[in-house]
């Protein structure tokens, strides 16, 4: 049927909603040996609609099983996007003298008068470790007249100050709020106007402190998406800041003309990093929406839409002199692998490619490729029909891309069909890339997670064929690594 040919691109170990529409990641936080993913989640369609909050839970971010809906719209809107965090020291007094989970949304309405779009903040809680949500009876607990677009708070406990710091959009800035004890905020600083891009309305931020290397010192990232824009063929996609906060406000450490962009595939938006990982673990990690709001209402998946990139690790590293964020997909992924194969010192040219037929779609791929000869060198995924998907790289240009242009259904938005990259230098001639394949998506990573690119693919055929060749001219792969890998979605 044709519903059983579209769920040909249900992810195999990317998470998808069982059923029914899914955009951002919500609610992301860690307790008791769970991690917990909410998510913007329509039940009743698989177009975005009145939005509630799916979730499900972990134990290692990879196995993932589902939960009923754990938000529904009520008398003060929809449930938009949030942040949970656990309130240890029942600060909020919502617990019996004990700690249990606080989540901190958007209720989207419409004010009655103006009949203008309406943003207003508001709790939920639960003390059973988040299988059932209470909404607090003083909702909402903020609201700015004259702020149209104010939403996606993110919230988390500064020990310094020792407050609640609230992060949250307002269109063309992020603001900053403090509470003792998440139920009354008061505005400390303003931060944006200006400063990055504004292709789109600014969407989910985040704020977290990061380790620079071995350095010893510190930075704090400052994460904002930014919503499409017709006039812009890239769509949503996400920006990050670096820079200084003392608790009120944040300062930026570059230009205010410095974009650094944290993914530069087309399909990674509203990416926000799980709360309460304990210290011990000391990992910031980020999960996001494998989607673009250019597309995201009709891409060719049938009964469900919507899937999330892989978790992935954020360090801070020194890069030409500069503080950047790198990523790599958290460790526990390496479960997946089933079988590996190596080899070394391959020499590839046009009409001696590297190939190798797999039996299996699912598959992860790292190599470590010579570009001293200076020809493009193409990694290409192919199926058994017409779709393929490259991943090269221009050693002149110092360009690394992916051409999903031939890569199997493409008609339903015309943007869809692109070959599109990022500027990456080599490190001593050598480039590392790391591929993760899916049945919808693609993910590269490029010199240890310098350079993430993210996209989705709908081939016509299982993708199951590897090939490495040049424009023209030789280049050495010094390593080449595929792991076919388990699948983990639960029918
Ligand atoms: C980002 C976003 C958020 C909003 C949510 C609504 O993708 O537009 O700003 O809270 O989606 O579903």
């Amino acid at each position: 049927s044709k519903e059983n040919n579209a769920d040909r691109f249900r992810p195999g170990f990317h998470f998808s909603p069982p059923s029914n529409w899914a955009n951002d990641p919500n609610g992301l936080v860690y307790l008791e040996g769970s991690y917990h993913l909410f998510y913007q989640y329509h039940p009743y369609s698989n177009k975005w609609g009145p939005m509630h909050w799916g979730h499900a839970t972990s134990e290692d971010l990879v196995h993932w099983v589902h939960a009923p809906v754990a938000l529904f719209p009520d008398e003060h809107g929809a449930i938009f996007s949030g942040c949970c965090v656990v309130d240890w020291n029942n600060s909020s007094g919502l617990f019996k003298d004990s700690h249990g989970l606080v989540a901190i949304f958007t209720h989207a309405d419409t004010h009655l008068e103006t009949r203008q779009p309406r943003q207003r903040q508001s709790l939920a809680y639960s003390s059973d470790k988040g299988q059932t949500w209470h909404k607090y009876d003083g909702n909402p607990v903020l609201a700015e007249d004259g702020l149209i677009d104010f939403r996606d708070p993110k919230v988390f406990w500064h020990p310094q100050s020792e407050r609640w710091v609230m992060v949250i959009v307002a269109g063309d800035h992020a603001r900053f709020y403090q509470s003792a004890n998440l139920r009354e905020w008061s505005l400390t600083g303003e931060f944006g106007k200006g400063e990055g891009s504004h292709d789109g309305v600014w969407e989910c931020p985040d704020l977290f402190e990061l380790p620079i290397d071995d350095t010893g010192r510190s930075k704090w990232v400052l994460i904002i998406s930014i919503g499409d824009n017709p006039d812009c063929p890239e769509g949503s996609r996400t920006q990050y800041f670096i820079g200084d906060f003392d608790g009120t406000k944040f300062m930026n450490d570059n230009p205010s003309d410095h974009i650094l962009w944290l993914d530069y595939g087309r399909d990674n938006y509203a990416g926000v990093t799980w709360s309460d990982i304990p210290e011990q673990d000391g990992r910031r990690v980020i999960i996001g929406w494998m989607s673009n709001w250019k597309y995201a209402n009709e891409t060719p998946t049938g009964s469900w839409r919507g899937a999330m990139t892989l978790p992935r690790a954020l360090s801070l590293t020194i890069n030409d002199g500069s503080i950047v964020l790198t990523q790599k997909p958290v460790r526990e992924v390496e479960q997946l692998r089933k079988d590996s194969m190596k080899w070394k010192e391959i020499t590839v040219t046009p009409v001696s490619p590297f190939r190798q037929i797999m039996n299996e779609d699912l598959l992860e791929i790292e190599a470590k490729i010579d570009i001293r000869s200076g020809e493009e060198v193409h990694i290409s995924l192919k199926s058994s029909g017409q779709s393929e998907i490259v991943i090269g790289y221009d050693p002149v240009q110092q360009w690394l891309f992916i051409d999903r242009s031939k890569s199997g259904v493409m008609d339903f938005h015309p943007s869809f069909a692109i070959r599109h990259g990022a500027r990456m230098a080599a490190v001593n001639d050598k480039i590392k890339l790391q591929v993760w394949l899916d049945r919808n998506a693609v993910e590269v990573y490029a010199n240890n997670g310098l350079v993430a690119l993210t996209d989705q693919i709908f081939p016509d055929a299982p993708m199951q064929r590897i090939e490495v060749s040049t424009q023209s001219g030789q280049v050495v792969l010094d390593s080449l690594q595929i792991h076919t890998l388990e699948s983990v979605h639960i029918p």
